[in-house]
């Protein structure tokens, strides 16, 4: 078990990380009402930090939603790894802080696998991200076709090899096969790779992949599994909330 983000304001207490990557579903409308809903969850759920994360043009929304009280944080979902310049259609670390965003994610397999980001252009947006004084959760994970080629070790030894080491940096394990297929690494696989990827680098681990209120708790019982970042069943505002209260269950625990 990890021990919280380490914001420095706040005392470090232990802690999971549940985050919803909400992809490219929910304008800022819909946004703003999800979050209105969830603004106090984290009263609700303690030692679990609650972070949503809308797509660039709902951030603001999302925002609004949770006022100025809430616990519940905002990241985007990537960032670009220069302060500013000629980059059309990007968005730079330090316009993610003056709305008032925590953090961004970087790296995950969409991204990747459909337009284009490297290992090289992960460890850059990274790097910027928390040097400009953003949260950052960085995606790795194999896929179907590597898994079964017994590649799943060699691929997440170069992915995490890119990632900086950082007091606010999580990473997240997202096997490919397992995003938006309804199929999950077990439990048992997920804390087999989860306790390899630990020998490679210190920061804590979110499993992705078909999470869900169901499987969340095996899942999160896994003494390598510090969190969860959910896909699809972040969409529905009942099933993020009862995702992160099995977390709750399982601090508590
Ligand atoms: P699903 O939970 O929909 O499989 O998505 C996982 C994911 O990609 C989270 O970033």
């Amino acid at each position: 078990m990890w021990r919280g983000l380490g914001r420095p304001e706040s005392p470090k207490i232990a802690a999971v990380l549940i985050a919803g990557n909400w992809k490219m579903f929910k304008g800022a409308h819909e946004a703003r009402s999800f979050t209105t809903r969830i603004r106090n969850l984290p009263v609700r759920t303690p030692g679990v930090d609650v972070v949503v994360c809308p797509a660039f043009a709902a951030l603001q929304g999302a925002l609004e939603g949770l006022g100025s009280d809430s616990a519940v944080r905002v990241y985007a979902q990537s960032v670009h790894w220069e302060i500013e310049g000629a980059y059309t259609g990007e968005v730079s670390a330090p316009m993610l802080l003056e709305l008032g965003a925590s953090g961004a994610i970087v790296g995950h397999s969409e991204r990747r696998q459909l337009f284009g980001e490297t290992d090289d252009t992960v460890r850059r947006r990274a790097e910027c991200a928390l040097e400009a004084g953003l949260a950052v959760i960085a995606c790795v994970g194999e896929t179907e076709t590597e898994r079964e080629a017994g590649k799943t070790e060699g691929v997440l030894a170069r992915q995490v090899s890119f990632v900086p080491a950082h007091e606010h940096l999580v990473l997240a394990y997202e096997p490919v096969w397992a995003i938006g297929t309804g199929k999950t690494a077990g439990p048992d696989v997920a804390q087999e790779t989860h306790a390899y990827i630990r020998s490679l680098h210190p920061a804590p681990i979110l499993y992705g992949g078909s999470v869900k209120p169901e499987n969340a708790a095996a899942l999160l019982a896994q003494p390598d599994v510090d969190g969860a970042l959910v896909g699809g069943a972040s969409l529905d505002p009942a099933s993020f909330e009862a995702v992160c209260l099995v977390a709750a269950e399982i601090v508590a625990a």
